[in-house]
């Protein structure tokens, strides 16, 4: 099986970006237990980081010709924004979770709203990089049970 994990604009920056929100760990760091994790389940990963939303979108759409199973993603503040990034999600209709590392229903009201939820699996958020952990499993046992 394959899953493709994404994340979206200024995690780039996870480590040094508000850490007190959004914690110590790198973006790296993310990818690299990811990796281990999805290795343990016999699951290969890909992992694309972009700021921008049409490389994201690209990025998808490459997804369908490349036979993933799954899309982990946090969409960060496209999730508050981009109706064209939940639209490619839709477009390959490949089963997604989505992610955050905070609790977004405990922020600023803009961030309750997620243009992905309702086309998702299911959601993880208020973890901090163990989120992305709970997502993955929820993603290789969706696989598993499909
Ligand atoms: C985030 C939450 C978003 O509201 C924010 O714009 C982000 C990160 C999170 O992982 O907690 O960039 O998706």
């Amino acid at each position: 099986a394959k899953i493709l994990l994404l994340h979206g604009p200024n995690l780039n920056l996870l480590g040094s970006r508000e850490p007190d929100v959004y914690g110590a760990t790198t973006l790296a760091d993310i990818n690299r237990a990811a990796e281990a994790q999805c290795a343990e389940r016999g699951c290969e990963l890909a992992t694309f980081q972009s700021n921008s939303e049409s490389d994201l979108i690209d990025r998808v759409h490459q997804s369908r010709t490349e036979g993933v199973d799954a899309i982990v993603i946090n969409p960060a503040a496209f999730t508050h924004t981009s109706v064209a990034l939940r639209d490619a999600i839709s477009a390959v209709a490949i089963p997604m979770v989505e992610v955050h590392l905070s609790n977004v229903h405990a922020r600023e009201a803009f961030r309750r709203h997620s243009y992905f939820s309702d086309i998702a699996v299911g959601v993880i958020c208020g973890f901090g990089a163990t989120s992305y952990t709970l997502a993955l499993q929820a993603a290789l046992d969706h696989i598993a049970a499909h």
